[in-house]
């Protein structure tokens, strides 16, 4: 990890965050409890979920340029939040980044600024 560079160029830049997208999203399509709050066709999902974190990682702000201001919690309003729904949503991205060979102390840190919004999205008390 440098600690000088983005965390959008310490993971390996546009291609390096779209192939951890893509494996994101392959693991949330089989997750019993996230699955189904998701559209069949991933695809334009995956696409804002790739310009949004290449934007928050510290790359081209390609959400802001295409959709407005994020205002994300606002935007994951209608969708049923629940605390487990955010842990389960953060471990399958422990998973994509475990899988696409992103090595600690990165991996921990990357988490550690999505843990925040993730709990933060929470609008339904538990299951
Ligand atoms: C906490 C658990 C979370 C759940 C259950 C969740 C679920 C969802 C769902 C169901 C959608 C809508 C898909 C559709 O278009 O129908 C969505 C959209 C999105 N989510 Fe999440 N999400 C979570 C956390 C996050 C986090 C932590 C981030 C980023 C920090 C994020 C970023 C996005 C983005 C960028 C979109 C597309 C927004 C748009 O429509 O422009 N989500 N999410």
């Amino acid at each position: 990890m440098n600690p000088n560079e983005s965390l959008f160029n310490n993971l390996g830049g546009a291609e390096g965050v779209h192939r951890l997208v893509e494996v994101f999203y392959s693991k949330v399509q089989l997750h019993p409890q996230l699955s189904p709050l998701f559209p069949e066709d991933i695809t334009p999902v995956l696409e804002k979920q790739y310009q949004f974190l290449s934007q928050f990682f510290g790359g081209p702000a390609l959400y802001s340029e295409q959709h407005g201001h994020p205002m994300m919690r606002a935007r994951h309003m209608y969708i049923p939040i629940t605390p487990e729904r955010a842990d389960d949503w953060l471990n399958c991205m422990k998973a994509a980044l475990e899988e696409t060979g992103v090595e600690e102390p990165l991996r921990s840190f990357v988490l550690s600024r999505l843990a925040g919004p993730a709990h933060h999205f929470v609008n339904m008390p538990h299951e």
